[in-house]
């Protein structure tokens, strides 16, 4: 049993009718940035019997004293519809026990860092970003984002920042599945792994020798891309048997 703080939202930013970003304060948690955290809600208000919760992944770097959490709402999901509702002022449980093994000290070493994620995926990958780490440990980082619709792609202004921080190390691509979109690739990862298309689009080649690729978000797309990847001869890492992909399914 893990205990929880009640933290208030200090913002709830929405960038789509479905997609949301909540900022909260108030829970000084320390954990490893790709971590995640149970978030929940009480639909009776005081009664914790009633708790509805869900983990979510700290968009923000460890050590900022605001949590900030990016979510979907899941039509007819019992707590992604209530979170989107939250205004300033509100209050949003969190647990005490961040987890999650999708963190940087547990990948080998490599040259180049595939960071690759669909919708809500992201969120990890953007706290690890704000951190030193990739930046000190890899010499290519690829973040990749593959989204249905191209106003999807959130975190723009986020990643355009650290697009110019980091010209020499960071490459962005972004895939759009279901609208044609100009400055993005169509299709879905899986495909563009086989097909050189994702290489291509980030300048950098994939390879088992100098590659570790982390996989987040749709588990179809970590089964689909994993089987791509295989057949380039990337498999699994585990701490026992050590392999070139790490993988976190969020549902
Ligand atoms: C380790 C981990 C980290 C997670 N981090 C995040 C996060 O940072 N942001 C986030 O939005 N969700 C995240 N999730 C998913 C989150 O925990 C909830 O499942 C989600 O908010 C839906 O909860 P709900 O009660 O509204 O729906 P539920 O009634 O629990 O419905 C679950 C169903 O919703 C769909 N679903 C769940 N999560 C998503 C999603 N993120 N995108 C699209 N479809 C989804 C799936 O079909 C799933 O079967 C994470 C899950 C795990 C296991
Ligand atoms: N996104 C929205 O506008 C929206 C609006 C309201 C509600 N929702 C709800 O949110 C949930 C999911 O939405 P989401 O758009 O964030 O996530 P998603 O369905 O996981 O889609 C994100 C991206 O992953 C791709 N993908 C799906 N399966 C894949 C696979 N096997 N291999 C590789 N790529 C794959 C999708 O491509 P494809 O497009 O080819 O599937 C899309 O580009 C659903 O419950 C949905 O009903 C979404």
């Amino acid at each position: 049993m893990s205990t929880w703080h009640r933290t208030t939202v200090i913002e709830n930013r929405h960038w789509t009718e479905s997609l949301f970003s909540l900022r909260v304060e108030g829970a000084p948690l320390g954990f490893e940035a790709g971590q995640f955290v149970r978030i929940g809600l009480d639909p009776e208000p005081g009664n914790e019997a009633t708790r509805i919760a869900r983990a979510f992944s700290f968009v923000n770097p460890p050590g900022d004293p605001v949590l900030e959490f990016y979510g979907v709402i899941v039509p007819g999901g019992q707590l992604s519809p209530r979170l989107a509702l939250l205004r300033p002022g509100d209050a949003l449980y969190v647990a005490g026990n961040p987890a999650g093994f999708l963190v940087l000290s547990e990948v080998p070493e490599a040259e180049v860092l595939w960071l690759v994620s669909t919708g809500t995926g992201i969120a990890p990958f953007l706290s690890m970003l704000r951190t030193e780490t990739p930046w000190q440990r890899f010499r290519t980082v690829v973040l990749v984002h593959a989204v249905r619709y191209a106003r999807e792609r959130v975190y723009r202004e986020l990643i355009g920042e650290l697009l110019e921080q980091r010209k020499d190390a960071l490459r962005y691509v972004t895939f759009v599945s279901r609208e044609a979109a100009p400055d993005a690739l169509a299709g879905r990862v899986p495909a563009a792994l086989l097909d050189g298309r994702l290489e291509t689009a980030a300048g950098v080649a994939l390879s088992p020798e100098r590659s570790h690729v982390m996989l987040c978000g749709n588990p179809d797309m970590l089964r689909d891309a994993q089987a791509a990847l295989l057949e380039r001869g990337l498999r699994k890492h585990r701490r026992r048997n050590p392999g070139q992909v790490s993988v976190e399914s969020f549902w």
